[in-house]
Order: C-alpha cells, then sequence, then structure tokens
C-alpha cells in the first residue's frame, strides 16, 4: 500500500494543489514535527512539506479542522499528539485512504473502454466540504422527515448560505422539487410545499416553480393561495397553457 501511494506523485500533487486553494488551515506548520513515526498508509519517507499539504487538503475536502481527526493534549497547536491514533476519526482518514488508492489505482483502471484524460478521484470528489457527503435532496428529506417543515427549510437556508459558491450542493430547483414531490407522494403535505416555496423564493422568475407551489395548494384545498401562485404564473408568461381555465375554475 505504502508502494502503491508512493508511486503515484500525481496523487500527492492534486493534493498539494487542493491544499493551495484551500488555504491555510492553520498557520501553526512550524509546530508540525520534522520526522513521523506512525505512517501505515502514507509513505514513511514522505517529504514533510508533502504531508503538511496532504494534511491541509483532507480538512479542506471535509471543512474540518487538524483536531478533527488528532487529538490536542492542551490548549495550543504545540499540544498536538499527531502521532496518536485515539480519534476513531483518524481510523476512518486511513480506511478512506486506502479506498481512494484502491478506486485510483485497480477499480477504475480495470473499467473497459475508459476515456482519457482519466478521471483521479480525490476526498473532494465526494466530500466537497462535508464531514459527512450527503446530497441536498438527502438533506432535505431527512430533515423533513425527522423534524418536519421548518427544520427542512432551515436546513435549506443554511446550505446555501454556507455553500452556494462552493457548488457543493445541487441548488437547482429540479433537485428541490424531487424531495418535494416525494414528500407529497408520502402524504407529508406541509413539509412539500416548504420546499415548494423555497423554490419560488430562490427561483422567483420559473413558471414551474409556482404551478408546482400552486397545485399543492390545491391539493390541501387552499385555494386562496393556489389562486395566488397561479396569478404569478401568468405574470411570468400570460400565454401558460390551462393557467386562466384554472384560476377561473377555482373562482367558482
Ligand atoms: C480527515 C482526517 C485528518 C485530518 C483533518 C488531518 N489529518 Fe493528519 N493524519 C491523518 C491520518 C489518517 C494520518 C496517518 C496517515 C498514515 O497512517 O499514513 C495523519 C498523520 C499526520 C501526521 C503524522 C503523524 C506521525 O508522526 O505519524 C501529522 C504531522 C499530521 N497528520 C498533521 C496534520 C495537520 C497539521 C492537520 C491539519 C492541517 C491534519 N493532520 C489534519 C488524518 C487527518
Ligand atoms: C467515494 C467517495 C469518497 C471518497 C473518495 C472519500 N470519502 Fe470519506 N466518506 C465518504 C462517505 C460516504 C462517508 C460517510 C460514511 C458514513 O458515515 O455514512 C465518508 C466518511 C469519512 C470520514 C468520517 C467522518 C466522520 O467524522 O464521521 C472521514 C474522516 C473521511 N471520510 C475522510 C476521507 C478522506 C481523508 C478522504 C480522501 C483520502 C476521503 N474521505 C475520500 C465518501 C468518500
Amino acid at each position: 500500500m505504502k508502494k502503491l501511494l508512493s508511486a503515484s506523485p500525481l496523487f500527492l500533487s492534486l493534493l498539494a494543489i487542493a491544499a493551495v486553494l484551500f488555504g491555510a488551515v492553520d498557520r501553526a506548520s512550524a509546530q508540525i514535527p520534522e520526522t513521523f513515526t506512525n505512517l501505515q498508509v502514507l509513505p514513511e519517507d514522505i517529504d514533510r512539506a508533502d504531508l503538511v499539504a496532504t494534511m491541509r487538503s483532507f480538512s479542506g475536502a471535509l471543512g474540518v479542522r487538524c483536531t478533527h481527526c488528532h487529538v490536542n493534549r492542551g490548549a495550543t497547536f504545540a499540544d498536538m499528539d499527531f502521532a496518536a491514533d485515539e480519534k476513531p476519526e483518524k481510523e476512518k482518514a486511513r480506511y478512506m485512504m486506502r479506498m481512494l488508492e484502491e478506486l485510483n489505482t485497480r477499480t477504475l483502471p480495470a473499467m473497459e473502454n475508459r476515456r482519457e484524460p482519466p478521471v483521479t478521484m480525490t476526498c473532494k470528489t465526494c466530500h466537497r466540504g462535508q464531514v459527512r457527503p450527503f446530497l441536498l435532496s438527502q438533506e432535505l428529506y431527512m430533515a423533513a422527515h425527522d423534524q418536519g417543515a421548518d427544520a427542512a427549510t432551515a436546513r435549506y437556508r443554511e446550505l446555501r448560505g454556507k455553500y452556494l459558491q462552493a457548488g457543493a450542493f445541487d441548488f437547482t430547483e429540479q433537485e428541490t422539487a424531487s424531495v418535494a414531490q416525494e414528500l407529497l407522494a408520502e402524504g407529508l403535505t406541509e413539509e412539500a410545499i416548504a420546499l415548494y416555496e423555497l423554490n419560488t423564493e430562490f427561483h422567483p422568475d420559473s413558471a414551474p416553480a409556482w404551478v408546482a407551489l400552486a397545485q399543492a395548494f390545491e391539493q390541501i384545498g387552499d385555494t386562496d393561495k393556489a389562486i395566488v401562485a397561479y396569478e404569478r404564473v401568468l405574470e411570468i408568461n400570460p400565454n401558460a397553457r390551462g393557467v386562466q381555465d384554472r384560476i377561473n375554475t377555482l373562482r367558482q
């Protein structure tokens, strides 16, 4: 395993690039030891600069600090015990490193008709700044199910605020609508409407987003709100088929 990793300079250079891009997670690298005593996956003779770059790329890819995986025995960076294996996260990271190496050096190269240039997977390919790389649809579904409509909208706003720029989550209206649809099918109407409302808030000029919201309001018998939403559809697209008829029917 050590040979495999040391035999892949691309792996290390990608990590180094990521480290530069993500900037200094810690500026105290002077306090990182000169020699390493407990490397089980990385090459034992790894260059100190490469090790630091690799560690920074881990922090950046997962959106965490060094202490997510390493114990600190005191209050300052000088008290970090990097060689210790006390934190289960460190062992999980080793598991992930081996998995990644397996994917990049065996699994993917063995795929028939692989295209050039090959995609080299990194921690960030999956993690995208998340410790646990759930998709937006999974985050919303879990929040809606376990904690209700308010929690789902709060989670959406939180993730959108933090990650819109990073592109870590899919904020297209389709992604959110697909969860709303699923919730609707399960009878979780309030939760579904909360998500459709988010779509109209963040995609205010999307006729489909307003149609979906109008239909959900119709489904719970809230005719007034359905009409308002359908009227918004007509403002966006005065020729929207059947919408004026639908409004007329609802007004009767
Ligand atoms: C996601 C988990 C994770 C994060 C975050 C992380 N590390 Fe590590 N670190 C590891 C793992 C795993 C090893 C052991 C690698 C191996 O066994 O080859 C390690 C090893 C080290 C070592 C070598 C210790 C030794 O003597 O064997 C140092 C030094 C180190 N990390 C520094 C850092 C610094 C500094 C940061 C923050 C910038 C950091 N790490 C962030 C997982 C992490
Ligand atoms: C193929 C996708 C994938 C890649 C590549 C990947 N991970 Fe993960 N990782 C996951 C998933 C999924 C989980 C969540 C597992 C769970 O708890 O359900 C996870 C969990 C973790 C955890 C545990 C987090 C916690 O606190 O519970 C650590 C640490 C971690 N990954 C580190 C890494 C590091 C470091 C790399 C790069 C060497 C990496 N991962 C590459 C998919 C990936």
